[in-house]
């Protein structure tokens, strides 16, 4: 950490100090900038206050920069936005109510810099360092922010209760700070999340969505789920998955929480290097359990078909959430399906047939899939996990070997429908379907290779049993071929 803050020495804060100066505004860069200074993160703009109008200020910014860059004014928020070469700056005049991402409301009352500060998020957020000519790059630091960034620490800079109340959305942000930072949140902000929980409801579920996603790409999202199930906002905006928690016990027999073993596979994927769309897959790859377990005597708690269900569910799941329901969610919703498909693998013997047909089912996210598979095994008994990922390694050796000699990973039958069609003269019926399946078995179970000749020679037995004739050459058109059919 880089405490205190210190101004960077760039030409840019000089232009919007002399910019200030001359329109008699007192100038401050303010928020996550300077927060991102100490942390030494990153940034992607800078925001500036004045008390003042900040689009006047943005605008004579604008006219001093050499290349004058254009300022785009959004009147509605009082706000101005100042392209530069390295980075964008946000101008606004301070203001005395809340900081709200999406508030439309069109008039802003301006305010000091003090009430600025007090109706920001987070003490972290609320320091500034000032564009002033007297006190150039001086901090301010009203609510010990800095003191806060040292002990890693969120805390509202009001009463929580105000804070919360002005945009509950903070109560995930708060969240998703401590876990994105790996900070602690203040007892009284927490008890303040757990107490305004339910105003969560009236914030859109694409702004909850955002921070839920930041939450899942933290280096450790599963910091950010317990804090979320502590506070009582999981069971509001993923009832789901918070009701994989908790344990049943019958005599002998107690299942795992899948709660928590949910989070250790999400912490291994993302140890793994998992992007954001296979961390959804941990998170979802149990989230049938709850409705599909059984108590059996004979062998305890069960779960079957949880991963049918739960890719079932996938597509509900993400509308709800407002998840992009294209080819992402086909991912995840085909890695939840296959989820258990290695690890039976492993428990059988392993025949090419089964190999195949996963390569098939899998196609190109058989890599993630296998990763998603290992991530599952959570058990304490390390020699029981050590066994298990050899075993993952035999399987992994198989699917390369299968994957080389017969390239199932994007398979297509050589023979289509068309074919079929033409060489039975069938129009599209029931009958063709059935044909088609019973030589993607053949081919899936090696029977039969997935090349035209042997393929077709194949079909043309399978139309015999079914007491279908082929054409007579040339009475269709020519007769189907390798070439003709490519
Ligand atoms: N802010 C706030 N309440 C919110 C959102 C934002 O008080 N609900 C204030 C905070 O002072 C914050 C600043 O507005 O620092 C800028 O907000 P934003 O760009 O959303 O967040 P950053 O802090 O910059 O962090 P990140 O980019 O990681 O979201």
């Amino acid at each position: 950490m880089n405490l205190p803050p210190q101004l960077p020495d760039l030409p840019l804060f000089r232009t919007i100090a002399e910019a200030a100066h001359e329109l008699g505004y007192p100038a401050y860069v303010i928020g996550g900038y300077v927060r991102d200074l100490a942390l030494q993160r990153e940034s992607k703009d800078v925001d500036v206050v004045c008390v003042g109008d900040g689009i006047q200020l943005a605008q004579a910014v604008g006219r001093k920069l050499p290349n004058r860059p254009r300022v785009t004014v959004f009147k509605n928020f009082g706000t101005a936005m100042l392209p530069t070469p390295d980075i964008e700056v946000e101008f606004v005049g301070a203001r005395k109510e809340s900081y709200r991402a999406e508030s439309r409301k069109p008039e802003v009352e301006a305010g000091t810099l003090e009430e600025d500060l007090a109706r920001r998020d987070f003490t972290i957020n609320a320091l500034g360092l000032s564009l002033n000519p007297n006190d150039f790059g001086a901090l301010i630091d009203r609510y010990n922010g800095v003191q806060d960034l040292q002990d890693k620490i969120i805390r509202t800079p009001l009463d929580p209760d105000v804070t919360f109340s002005d945009d509950p959305l903070r109560m995930m942000r708060a969240i998703r700070f401590a876990t994105q930072l790996n900070f602690d949140i203040d007892p009284d902000t927490f008890d303040a999340i757990a107490r305004n929980k339910e105003r969560i409801q009236i914030v859109s579920q694409e702004r909850i969505t955002v921070e839920l996603n930041k939450i899942i790409m933290a280096p450790k999202p599963s910091y950010g789920f317990k804090l979320l199930f502590a506070s009582g906002l999981l069971q509001l905006i993923f009832p789901k998955m918070a009701a994989l928690q908790g344990v049943e016990r019958r005599g002998q027999h107690a299942h795992k929480d899948n709660f928590y073993h949910t989070l250790q596979v999400l912490d291994n994927v993302v140890e793994a290097g998992a992007d954001l769309w296979l961390r959804w897959a941990a998170i979802l790859h149990d989230i049938a359990k709850p409705p599909t377990k059984r108590f059996d005597p004979k062998v305890g708690w069960t779960f079957h078909g949880h991963e049918d269900k739960g890719a079932r569910w996938v597509p509900g799941i993400f509308a709800d959430l407002k998840l992009p329901l294209g080819e992402e969610m086909r991912m995840v919703q085909k890695l939840v399906k296959l989820h258990l498909r290695p690890i039976a693998l492993v428990k059988e013997t392993v025949t090419d047939s089964a190999v195949r047909r996963l390569l098939f089912e899998a196609g190109d996210d058989i890599d993630r899939l296998m990763t998603l598979c290992r991530a599952d095994i959570t058990s304490k008994d390390h020699q029981r996990v050590a066994r298990y990922l050899r075993n993952f390694d035999v399987v992994e050796q198989k699917l390369k070997e299968v994957e080389e000699k017969d390239h199932l990973r994007n398979f297509k039958p050589v023979i289509t429908g068309e074919v079929i069609m033409q060489t039975f003269g069938l129009s599209p019926s029931k009958a063709v379907g059935e044909l088609k399946e019973a030589l993607l078995e053949a081919i899936l179970d090696g029977k039969v290779r997935n090349e035209f000749d042997e393929a077709y020679a194949f079909l043309l037995e399978l139309g015999q049993r079914k007491g279908l004739a082929p054409q007579p050459a040339g009475a269709a058109g020519t007769a189907p071929s390798a070439a003709t059919q490519a």
